[in-house]
């Protein structure tokens, strides 16, 4: 690693989306803190972030958000009341989110968009590459998949994004990405991006996840792109910038902000973003706990049979 590629250390988790499709749920919850089987969505992505050796959180919140900050925090009555009854085990599912990192919080005020919840962890981030984690992709911890972006981030410079392929029909969900091969058969160079493109204008089937490894020019980029798709200030479009710039300059000086790379993820990853997605990610999780999972199976086969 070389001065010019400082290690990566600051994750930025936004997290200030109104949460409107799990209604009435999100009401006064927010929906980063519904839980999948016992935990809640946003304390799997923050353990993922550390897994990855990013210690540094930064969420980027809103109004009604008081229950993520708390619940990164100590709960001394909590505590006390269970440490005053020896229960060590609970004590210490207690204090493990409040052990997990050091956590930063900034409110976004306006939701105008991931691009502008980005653009406001830029005084926090300063002019160090970071990590970006979406909520609603969870990302199984025995499929390392930051891990490999900051390991390509480190040896490139530049960006990385996600990468999954997705079948034709998924494709309008997802920001959408042109790609080349690389040496590496799990990563390739991104030449494009469109946000949730029409089919007929994707420009293939790969499909960004929820994770990115960005350089910090994104957010000059960021402070000029205008709202895009859904009137709203897109990510998508300012990485389609950084790797336009790259891919158009005639020499290394106007390669400014470095490539933009995509990691090629094909390990198990769980959508909690919608309803029927969620409940998918609760059942698979929960088919797979050691504690849980032998008497949860057996309930669900005869469950399947006899009722569906
Ligand atoms: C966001 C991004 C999109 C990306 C997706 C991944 O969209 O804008 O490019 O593919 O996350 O989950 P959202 O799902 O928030 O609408």
């Amino acid at each position: 690693m070389t001065e010019s590629h400082p290690k990566i250390t600051k994750a930025v988790i936004p997290a200030a989306g109104l949460g409107t499709r799990f209604l009435p749920a999100t009401k006064a919850t927010p929906k980063e803190m519904l839980p999948v089987v016992d935990k809640p969505a946003i304390q799997y992505v923050v353990e993922e972030a550390v897994g990855a050796g990013l210690n540094d959180v930064l969420m980027i919140t809103g109004r009604n958000k008081r229950p993520l900050e708390d619940h990164f925090d100590r709960n001394y009555e909590l505590e006390s009341a269970l440490a005053r009854k020896g229960d060590e085990s609970r004590l210490a599912k207690v204090q493990e989110s409040s052990d997990l990192a050091t956590m930063h919080y900034v409110r976004q005020g306006d939701p105008r968009g991931l691009g502008h919840a980005v653009l406001c962890a830029a005084p926090h981030v300063g002019r160090e590459p970071f990590a970006v984690l979406l909520g609603d992709d969870l990302i199984d911890p025995r499929d390392p998949l930051l891990q490999r972006m900051v390991e390509i981030q480190e040896q490139h410079g530049g960006s990385v994004v996600a990468l999954m392929e997705v079948a034709p029909e998924q494709v309008h969900l997802y920001g959408c990405a042109a790609v080349k091969p690389t040496g590496d058969s799990d990563v390739v160079e991104v030449t494009g991006l469109v946000e949730k493109p029409e089919p007929a204008d994707a420009p293939s089937n790969y499909a960004i996840i929820g994770r990115y490894v960005l350089d910090p020019h994104i957010f000059d980029i960021l402070r000029k792109t205008e709202p895009g798709r859904g009137g709203e200030i897109q990510l998508t479009d300012a990485l389609q910038q950084l790797a336009a710039t790259y891919q158009s300059a005639a020499d290394a000086a106007g390669k400014i902000g470095g490539p933009v790379h995509g990691v090629v993820f094909q390990g198990r990853r769980y959508d909690t973003g919608d309803r029927g997605d969620y409940l998918r990610a609760i059942v698979r999780l929960a088919c797979e706990r050691e504690d849980l999972g032998p008497d949860f199976k057996a309930w669900l086969r005869s469950y399947v049979t006899e009722e569906m």
